[in-house]
């Protein structure tokens, strides 16, 4: 199954997926990355793997309308059959979401409901849970709130600073994804085959 990755920053969720594909743990192939930030470290990353990456700013457009049409345009082209959110930092607007409903994933690192949002895992280590976690979902208009696929809990021990919970979490996460991923892809492809295509317009 073909899918396009879509991260903002880092990318180490990213490069996890890919790894998991090479080492023959995940029978996918990545179209493309998306990235909507140049200047972001998973560029570089997605490079180095040669992996081929598209970088475009909203800014760069009239609308967000406009936007999304350009990205579906890709998608439609390299026929991809689903979107991966891994760090992707903007809300999923209608064009991509009509299109790829029930085909849109994305991690999230908190045990949603609770802490979604940019800053999930410092909230939950500012209100002092005992527990976080690492939820994969599929992707609705809201933040961080579509139907959930997997969790995993993390503990937050008393003596934890707060990049200690960051680093048990995205290394749950660097497991976790590429494990969810091959479940879908391996077991659910009927559904992820009901997309229909969309042609682009001019805003
Ligand atoms: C991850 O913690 C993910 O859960 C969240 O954004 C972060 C992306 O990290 N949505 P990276 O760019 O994959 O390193």
């Amino acid at each position: 199954m073909k899918i396009a990755i879509f991260a903002s920053g880092n990318g180490s969720n990213f490069q996890s997926i890919a790894e998991a594909i090479n080492d023959g743990q995940l029978a996918s192939e990545i179209g493309f990355v998306f990235c909507d930030n140049s200047s972001a470290f998973v560029v570089e990353r997605a490079r180095k793997l040669n992996i081929p990456i598209i970088v475009f700013s909203p800014k760069e457009f009239c609308s967000k309308t406009a936007y999304e049409k350009e990205i579906l345009k890709h998608l439609t082209e390299n026929n991809i059959q689903l979107i991966v959110l891994a760090g992707y930092m903007r809300i999923v607007g209608s064009t991509l979401l009509e299109t790829f409903k029930n085909r849109m994933i994305n991690i999230h690192p908190s045990l949603l409901p609770q802490f979604p949002g940019r800053y999930g895992i410092k909230e939950a280590f500012e209100a002092r849970v005992k527990e976080t976690g690492v939820t994969i979902h599929y992707v609705d208009d809201g933040v961080d709130t579509g139907p959930i696929i997997k969790q995993e809990k993390v503990p937050i021990n008393d003596n934890d600073t707060l990049e200690m919970v960051e680093a048990k979490i995205h290394q749950i996460e660097h497991r976790l994804y590429p494990e969810v991923l091959d479940k879908i892809i391996s077991k659910n492809k009927e559904w992820l085959l009901d997309g229909k295509e969309t042609s682009t317009n001019q805003c």
